[in-house]
């Protein structure tokens, strides 16, 4: 059975990266979560004191090596940062906060969207994040955009992080949410954007399975097509 190329974008906190992983497995594809690869970068700037000097962090990017290590407990890759485990340190809300900014940068952009489109020179891949289908691979097989109403996100992102015992306000969430769907959209190079060809899936009022459920049949319908 030939493989196909999966791409999933779409606002902050819409649970791209659950459903990607879970369609991933089931079809033994590989799955890149490229907001990590972001973060990661949005972690290294604030590390050396680089975040709010992007002529600085574009001088020190020859510096910054990501790898995603599969990790067979989880069943998924995690983010390494030079060689470090950081994927705990890339979730909090400070680099959340941030990350839409140095996301701006096209610099950044051409050494991620690189990286990226490496990885998926074979196929057989889902890639969440903001361009995937209209920037990274824009001949992608199956494309998909996610969306769900900003307090649906807000309110399982506030969840997230009280979990991980991370001190917020519910407010100081729905306001980093709404923060980074105006950056993200609105942002000179590669801009969130649904792609011509992608299918628009609103997931505000449907549960996990159900979500998994039509994402898989969509992408079993498209690789028999392919086939
Ligand atoms: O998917 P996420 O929330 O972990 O992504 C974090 C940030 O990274 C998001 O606010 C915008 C940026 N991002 C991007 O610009 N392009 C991508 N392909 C993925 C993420």
């Amino acid at each position: 059975m030939g493989k196909i190329t999966i791409a999933i974008d779409g606002y902050s906190s819409t649970g791209k990266s659950t459903i990607a992983k879970q369609l991933a497995k089931s079809l033994g594809y590989i799955y890149v979560d490229t907001g990590a690869m972001y973060r990661a970068v949005t972690l290294f700037a604030m590390r050396n004191g680089v975040d709010t000097n992007a002529e600085k962090l574009i001088q020190l990017l020859p510096e910054i090596d990501l790898k995603f290590v599969f990790n067979e407990a989880l069943g998924y890759s995690e983010m390494y940062l030079n060689g470090e485990h950081v994927e705990t340190e890339i979730r909090t809300l400070a680099v959340s906060n941030l990350v839409s900014k140095i996301s701006e940068i096209e610099q950044i952009r051409i050494k991620l969207v690189d990286i990226q489109r490496d990885m998926g020179k074979s196929k057989g891949i889902v890639m969440d994040g903001r361009d995937i289908g209209t920037v990274v691979f824009p001949d992608a097989e199956l494309k998909i955009f996610m969306n769900a109403s900003a307090d649906a996100r807000a309110a399982r992102r506030y969840k997230e992080l009280l979990d991980k015992g991370e001190k917020v306000t519910y407010q100081e969430v729905l306001k980093n949410v709404q923060e980074r769907d105006y950056i993200d959209s609105h942002r000179e190079f590669s801009p969130l954007m649904k792609a011509a060809d992608a299918i628009e899936f609103d997931n505000t009022d449907m549960g996990l399975k159900e979500q998994f459920e039509r994402m898989h049949s969509f992408a079993l319908r498209v690789i028999e097509k392919t086939n």
